[in-house]
Parts: C-alpha cells; structure tokens; sequence
C-alpha cells in the first residue's frame, strides 16, 4: 500500500502494479452494495502505487475452474454487487485444487466483467486483505488476474452471511446470546481497523458482510470500498459517496464527508438488525417506513415502548436489561452529532457488558447453538 504504514498489524507488503476503470455498478438499490450518488471522486488508492501482497496465493483461472468443477451451479454459493461467489476445493499446503471433499474448502469470488468499478474494488480488496489479518477479518487466501478474469479466494465460512440468518424464511433463528457475540465480533474487527497506524475505515458494513463461522463467530469480509482515514488533525476524508442504503451514515450522503464514526453509524444499524430481526431497508412489504432507522427511531425514544421492536423469532428469550442497554447503545451509534457517536473502544466496553457468562446464558435457554 504505498507509504502506507499499518504497524504491528502488517502481513505482508505490497509491490506494484496500475489499475484502471471508473464507472458505477449495480442496480439494486434495496439489497447490494450501490453507488449512493455519483458525485466527487473515487479515491481509495488514487495516490498509492500498489499491486498484490506476496504472501496472498497467485492462482490460474484453470486453478480456480477446476476448483469449482468449472463454476458448476452446484458449487453456487451467492451473489453480491461483485459477482458470483462459489465453493471450491484446494489443497491446504500446495493450494492446488483438489476434488470436492478433499483438502481445504474456500470461497470463490467471481467478478462480473463488465463491472470497471469492480476491477477498482477487486485491487482495493486484495490490497487491504494482503495486508490486515485478524481473527475477526475474513480471511483472503490468493486471487486470480488473468486479463478481465479478476477473482479472489477467501476462506469458507461455514455459516453463511449474517442476513441469511436474521431474515431468510425457514432459517434457525439466532439466540439474544448469539447475537450479543456477534455484534462483539463485529466491534473488535472494526477496532481493529479503527486502531491501525493509518486507521482503516471500512466503509461498507451491512448483515451481508457479516459472515459467520462453523463456530458462530462473526467476521467482516469484503473491503472493495474500504479507504484510509484522515490524517494529522483532519477529521474526515472527503470522498465519492459509495455504500449501501439504510446503512451510510446520513451525513456521509449528504457531503461526501467520511470518518471511522460513518462506520459507527452503520454498527449502530447492525445492532437494530440483532434486535430487531428486521431489514436495515424497507423492502416494500409491510408497515415499516423507508428505512429501519426511521422506523425503530420512535420506539427506541420511548422506553415503554422499546421492546416492540424486539425480533419475534427471540420468542421474548433474551435479557430485557441487556435489550435495552444494545438499544441505547444503537441510538448512540446512530446520533446525528458525530461527536455524541462512540468510538469503536466505547462500544466495546458498552458491548462486553452484556456477554452473559456462560453457566448464566444456558440456565435462561439462551444460548443454544443454532
Ligand atoms: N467466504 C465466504 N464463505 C461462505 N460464503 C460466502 C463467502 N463470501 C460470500 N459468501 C456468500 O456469498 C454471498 C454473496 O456475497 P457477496 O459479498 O458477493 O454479496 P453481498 O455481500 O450480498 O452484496 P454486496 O455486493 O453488496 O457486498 C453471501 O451472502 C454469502 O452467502
Ligand atoms: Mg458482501
């Protein structure tokens, strides 16, 4: 990453290499990642020479087909603004593929190419990932380029996405303990990018980004839109507007100003996800107004009523204190006033308060995995 400094934090460094394309993708406004509005500029590396890490597996796209016994629909996986993802095989030292079953499982991203965008979001992701590892970052094995093939390889989380969890019919509904350690996940992975040299501002967080592990534990994947944060006594960097609705902060909308409390914001819409079980966007059923935060908002102010934001699917088996305290905590996240906004450290400490010890969360039925 250029002269970027990541501190105790580096993996790997990057060499160099030239990247090109500007233009937008994705449609769906609801769901995926999408280009807010197009003004301004896309910055993430526009000063950083960059290419790479050499501790990333460089794999061939015949590695890759062959992993995925040629991107068969059986080996789908799921789809984002990126493209499609599948499961694939390879051998856990050589990292050759293998056959379905033996060796290692990864997941297998596949750029559409007609994205340009993508290509952009590709090298920023291969660049962060090179770089950050931690226990609550998905993990980026190898990538592939080969001309307009651009793919990446991550480790395979179990799991699934965090949304397929809250909001997918028929899926097993998560305990008020899980989902307490989830959201603890999610803060430490964030700190650990807000507390780097250079901070790390992630820039795109959303249940859909939250994977989940054959252990229940939660890690942030994808970084295509992650950038550097301010530096010396700024305290935002002014950037194109790209992310998600019903998660970017309103204010990032509305100037293009970004700061590690836009990523705060959206936590705060995480965290009304867990309680809530319900879509951070309206999804154009039902009587929820645009967005979850305009909906809950009322209930949240009125402690008499803030429990009936409460997911149905808990079936009223969760703290009621530590329910209000994760509510309390949401509104914060989620203050117009930038200052009132945590940091990533006081949400923490506010979070960790309302891990139950475990004897404690088995004696109230709470914390059956699954
Ligand atoms: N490492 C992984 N292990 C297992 N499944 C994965 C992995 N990465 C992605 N998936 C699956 O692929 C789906 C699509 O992921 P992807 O990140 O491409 O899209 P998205 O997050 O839904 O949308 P967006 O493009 O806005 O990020 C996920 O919901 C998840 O089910
Ligand atoms: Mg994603």
């Amino acid at each position: 990453m250029g002269n970027c400094s990541f501190g105790s934090a580096k993996c790997a460094n990057a060499s160099s290499s030239s990247h090109s394309g500007n233009s937008l993708h994705g449609s769906n406004i609801s769901r995926k990642r999408n280009p807010i509005n197009a003004a301004g500029s896309f910055s993430s590396f526009e000063n950083d020479s960059t290419s790479p890490s050499v501790s990333l597996k460089s794999f061939t796209l015949n590695d890759l087909k062959s992993a995925t016994k040629n991107f068969r629909s059986d080996s789908y996986l799921g789809e984002g603004g990126f493209g499609v993802v599948f499961k694939g095989w390879i051998d856990e030292n050589s990292c050759a593929p293998t056959k379905p079953g033996v060796g290692m499982v990864v997941a297998i991203k596949r750029l559409r190419q007609e994205s340009f965008q993508g290509h952009k979001e590709w090298l920023t992701e291969v660049t962060y990932m090179g770089q950050l590892c931690h226990k609550n970052l998905v993990k980026l094995i190898g990538y592939c380029s080969e001309s307009n093939n651009k793919l990446l390889v991550y480790e395979y989380m179990h799991k699934g996405s965090l949304d397929n969890h809250l909001f997918k019919r028929g899926s097993q509904p998560l305990s008020w303990a899980m989902r307490v350690n989830i959201a603890i996940d999610v803060a430490h992975g964030l700190s650990f990018l807000h507390s780097l040299d250079t901070q790390v501002i992630y820039r795109d967080l959303k249940a859909s980004n939250i994977l989940i592990d054959s252990e229940f534990n939660a890690k942030l994947s994808d970084f295509g839109l992650a950038r550097n944060g301010p530096t010396g006594d700024m305290t935002h960097v002014s950037t194109r507007v790209v992310g998600t609705h019903g998660y970017a902060a309103p204010e990032y909308i509305a100037t293009g100003h970004l700061s590690v409390k836009s990523d705060i914001y959206s936590f705060g819409v995480v965290l009304l996800e867990l309680l809530s079980g319900r879509l951070a966007l309206h999804d154009g059923r039902g009587a929820m107004k645009d967005t979850l935060v305009d909906w809950a908002m009322p209930f949240l102010k009125d402690r008499r009523r803030m429990l009936r934001i409460m997911d149905t699917r808990l079936e009223g088996r969760y703290s009621k204190k530590g329910a209000y305290a994760m509510a309390a905590l949401a509104m914060k996240c989620l203050h117009s006033d930038l200052k009132v906004r945590p940091n990533i450290g006081e949400v923490l400490v506010a979070l960790e308060q309302l891990r139950l010890p475990v004897k404690e969360a088995a004696a109230r039925q709470i914390c059956s995995p699954g």
